[in-house]
C-alpha cells in the first residue's frame, strides 16, 4: 500500500507530480509543504496533470492531482480492464479510452500536452527530449529499494543476493540498477521479469539495443509495454544480470501461491516469483539459478510484489 493505493506506482507519480508543479509555479527554490502547494495552486492558472497508463500509474497520478487540487486527464488503451478505468475515474480524473496499444496511447497523451499550456505530462517512461519527469519517477521508486535494504539489515538477513523485478518499460528496473550498482551495496543479481507477450526489455538485452515489440493482452496489465524507457536503457544494458519471460498462467499461479502464504498480490506482483521459478525450471538457466539463488552464501532472494490483489492493473 502506498498513500492508500495497492501498488508501488504512487512512489514515482507523487514525487514527479510534486516536482513538476512546483517548477510550473516557480516554487522550486522554497519547496512548499503539500498544504502550501494546494494554496499556491488555487491562486494560479489552472493546471491539468496528463498521463497514459495501463492502470496503476494513472490511478496514482489521478490521486496525486486530487491531493494537490489540480485536474487530471488519463489516457488508457481499451485493453485495460473496466475496473481499472473505474478506479481512475473514482479518483476524480477524466478518463479517455483509446483503441490503440499502450505505446501509441503514450504518444497521443504527449501530443495533447504539446497543444495545451495548462497541461503537464507526468509519464513513467522517457524518450528523446522527455526525460526529466521520468527520472523523478525513478527517483521516487528508489524509496522501495532503500526500505528493502533497511529491512534486510534490521532482520539480520544481509544484503539482497537476488532481486526479481516485474518489468514493463524498465523504470522500476532502472531504480533497482541505480540502487544496487551504486557501489555502496553488495552485488545483488538483478532479474527482470516480463510477460512473454510484452518482452521489449528481454529482446533489447538480447540485441544490445532498444527493440520495440508489438503487445497484445496479458493479465499482467502493468507490464504490458512495448518499448523500453530511453533513460532506463543504458542502466538496463549495463546493470541487469538476466531477464526471463512468464505467461499469464505462471503469473497467476505464483500470485495464488503468495496468497496461500497470506500475501496479497495481483498478477504483476506474482510475476517476480513466477520468474525465479521459470529460471529454476529452465535447463539452460538452471546452473545460473543454482549459483545465484540456491548457493549457500546467498541468503536472501527479494521478490518485488508490485501490486496487491485488489489492484486490477
Ligand atoms: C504493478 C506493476 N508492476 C510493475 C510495473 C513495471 O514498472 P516499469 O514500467 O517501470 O517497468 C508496473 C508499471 O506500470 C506496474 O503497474
Amino acid at each position: 500500500m502506498r498513500l492508500g493505493l495497492p501498488a508501488f506506482k504512487m512512489l514515482g507519480a507523487s514525487w514527479a507530480a510534486y516536482r513538476a508543479i512546483t517548477r510550473r509555479l516557480n516554487a522550486e527554490d522554497t519547496p512548499p509543504r503539500l498544504d502550501d502547494l494546494r494554496d499556491l495552486v488555487s491562486g494560479a492558472k489552472p493546471i491539468t496533470l496528463v498521463t497514459a497508463t495501463d492502470g496503476n500509474h494513472g490511478r496514482a497520478v489521478a490521486r496525486m492531482a486530487q491531493m494537490i487540487g489540480v485536474a487530471a486527464r488519463v489516457f488508457v488503451p481499451d485493453v485495460v480492464s473496466r475496473l481499472a478505468i473505474d478506479h481512475i475515474r473514482n479518483e476524480g480524473a477524466e478518463v479517455v479510452v483509446l483503441p490503440q496499444d499502450y505505446d501509441a496511447t503514450v504518444q497521443i497523451a504527449a501530443a495533447e500536452v504539446a497543444t495545451d499550456t495548462g497541461a503537464i505530462l507526468v509519464q513513467d517512461t522517457a524518450w528523446d527530449g522527455y526525460e526529466e519527469v521520468p527520472q523523478r519517477i525513478v527517483d521516487g521508486y528508489s524509496t522501495l529499494f532503500r526500505e528493502i535494504d533497511t529491512q534486510l539489515v534490521q532482520q539480520g538477513s544481509g544484503p539482497a543476493g537476488v532481486v526479481a523485478i516485474p518489468t514493463g518499460v524498465g523504470s522500476l528496473l532502472q531504480a533497482a540498477v541505480e540502487f544496487h550498482r551504486s557501489g555502496q551495496r553488495g552485488p545483488a543479481s538483478l532479474v527482470a521479469v516480463e510477460p512473454v507477450s510484452a518482452n521489449c526489455v528481454t529482446k533489447s538485452l538480447q540485441n544490445r539495443e532498444p527493440v520495440p515489440v508489438q503487445t497484445g493482452r496479458t493479465n499482467m496489465a502493468g507490464l504490458n509495454c512495448g518499448t523500453p524507457s530511453s533513460i532506463a536503457w543504458p542502466f538496463l544494458r549495463d546493470g541487469v544480470d538476466t531477464s526471463v519471460c512468464v505467461d499469464d498462467e505462471q503469473a497467476e499461479r505464483a500470485s495464488d501461491d503468495l496468497g496461500s502464504f497470506g500475501i496479497s498480490s495481483g498478477p504483476c506482483g506474482g510475476a517476480a516469483l513466477a520468474g525465479l521459478r521459470a529460471l529454476r525450471d529452465n535447463p539452460q538457466a538452471h546452473a545460473w539459478y543454482d549459483g545465484q539463488v540456491a548457493s549457500a552464501g546467498r541468503t536472501s532472494a527479494v521478490l518485488l510484489n508490485t501490486e496487491g490483489a485488489a489492484s486490477p492493473g
